[in-house]
């Protein structure tokens, strides 16, 4: 009986987690490997919080000819060759398939020549510019050049390339193998947390998406729409999990960030205080909201990392913001929370405001200001003006807000 309990209890974990098998299909294997060490936070993505680490993926197909996909960054090199010796089962690859020339795909080029010095290079011309600035060596004689719709055939797989600039620097080529209808997608479809960790990937995709891509939604759009052609059964990011089932899901969810489109009607509430009193209305607010049923997140603008505001702001439909008065300004937080969401195309939403001073309560003025140049934002006509501290007038303003905001 504790035997069984422990093969079933097995099972459950192994299915919350987004372990990639070493095996993945037909040929693909898997050489990549998990960060909990934060060299990730600390050496590539500085402003995006990954408390539970991050995923370096990597691949290798075999075929007649052997092509990997991806190196890897140089703190775990040891760990990935380790895997692609596995893998070859005494081989030695033809090719190493460079995608994106960030260092986390790529830290170990010149490593792997020393290796294999008869491995070829596959990428675009501009990641071999970037090569050179690198590692100080032209690959001269190692180079294959690829360009949008070129192909290379390994045996069974035939390899077809795909230009995706600013996914997420400007030189990167993605990668469709047409015998397992696989897309390679590098940075595209990736996420937060390791891959031994069990979190939701909407959640920390949207982050990912956010944190790194956000701001470059038509060319993420125009990425989308080359895509179209493809059957694609298999997703296998550079970051993160593979993608195989609801495969429209993932696409579906990226047409939407591209185009700056809210997922889901809900509010994000993004409010500052000093002394407690914006911080009394808000719990007030969303005492209301809880009742009406509308789904929300609230974010202290103190405490909440930026890029967690920014992906929440993008989920919904509805932002509320509320702010202090610091002298003759919107709380300094505040103000820079505005400008990142205007530079990250902020459109298409609702936006209510909260304002709150003990001589000067006009920060729903200034914060209207700063949204005005924003493309397709319409302001809720119930404003909640706060003298110092909550009377029956804010409270009632906050009563008619929250029914604003249900109405959707
Ligand atoms: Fe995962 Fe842009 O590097």
């Amino acid at each position: 009986m504790k035997l069984i309990s422990i093969i079933i209890y097995s099972i459950i974990i192994n299915q919350s987690l987004n372990i990639i098998p070493f095996n993945i299909n037909d040929g693909i294997k898997y050489l990549g490997v998990d960060d909990h060490y934060e060299h990730y936070q600390a050496a590539i993505e500085g402003p995006n919080p990954v408390p539970n680490g991050v995923s370096y993926n990597s691949y290798v197909i075999i075929d007649d000819k052997i092509l990997i996909v991806d190196g890897m960054h140089e703190f775990y090199q040891n760990q990935w060759i380790k895997n692609l010796e596995k893998a070859l089962e005494g081989r030695k690859p033809d090719y190493l398939l460079i995608q994106h020339m960030e260092p986390d795909h790529s830290g170990n080029i010149k490593y792997i020549l020393n290796l294999y010095p008869d491995i070829k290079i596959v990428s675009s011309s501009i990641s071999f510019n970037m090569m050179k600035n690198f590692f100080d060596y032209d690959f001269e004689d190692k180079k294959i050049i690829i360009n949008e719709g070129d192909e290379l055939n390994l045996g069974k797989h035939i390899l077809y390339f795909i230009k995706a600039p600013m996914i997420h620097w400007p030189e990167v080529m993605l990668t469709y193998d047409s015998y397992t209808k696989t897309l390679f997608s590098c940075d595209a479809f990736s996420k937060f947390g390791a891959n031994d960790v069990d979190d939701v990937w909407d959640d920390e995709a949207r982050r990912f998406y956010f944190g790194l891509l956000g701001i470059y939604g038509n060319f993420i759009n125009a990425f989308l729409q080359k895509l179209e052609k493809y059957e694609i059964r298999t997703i296998l990011p550079g970051h993160g999990q593979i993608l195989t089932n609801n495969i429209n899901h993932y696409i579906s969810l990226y047409q939407k960030w591209s185009k700056y489109i809210p997922e889901e009607n809900g509010v994000v509430i993004i409010y500052s205080t000093i002394y407690g009193h914006t911080k009394i209305a808000i719990d007030n607010l969303t005492e209301k909201l809880k009742s009406l049923g509308v789904k929300y997140s609230i974010h202290d603008i103190s405490k909440s990392h930026w890029t967690r505001m920014i992906a929440d702001s993008f989920k919904y439909n509805t932002l509320i913001l509320a702010s202090v008065m610091i002298d003759d300004d919107i709380s300094p937080a505040m103000r820079e929370y505005l400008e990142i969401i205007k530079s990250f195309n902020f459109q298409n939403r609702r936006v209510g405001l909260i304002e709150n001073g003990s001589w000067n309560p006009y920060a729903n003025r200034i914060m209207k200001d700063m949204l005005n140049n924003c493309k397709n934002i319409s302001f809720l006509k119930n404003l909640v003006r706060i003298d110092a501290s909550l009377d029956e007038k804010s409270i009632t303003q906050i009563n008619n807000l929250a029914m604003e905001i249900a109405e959707n």
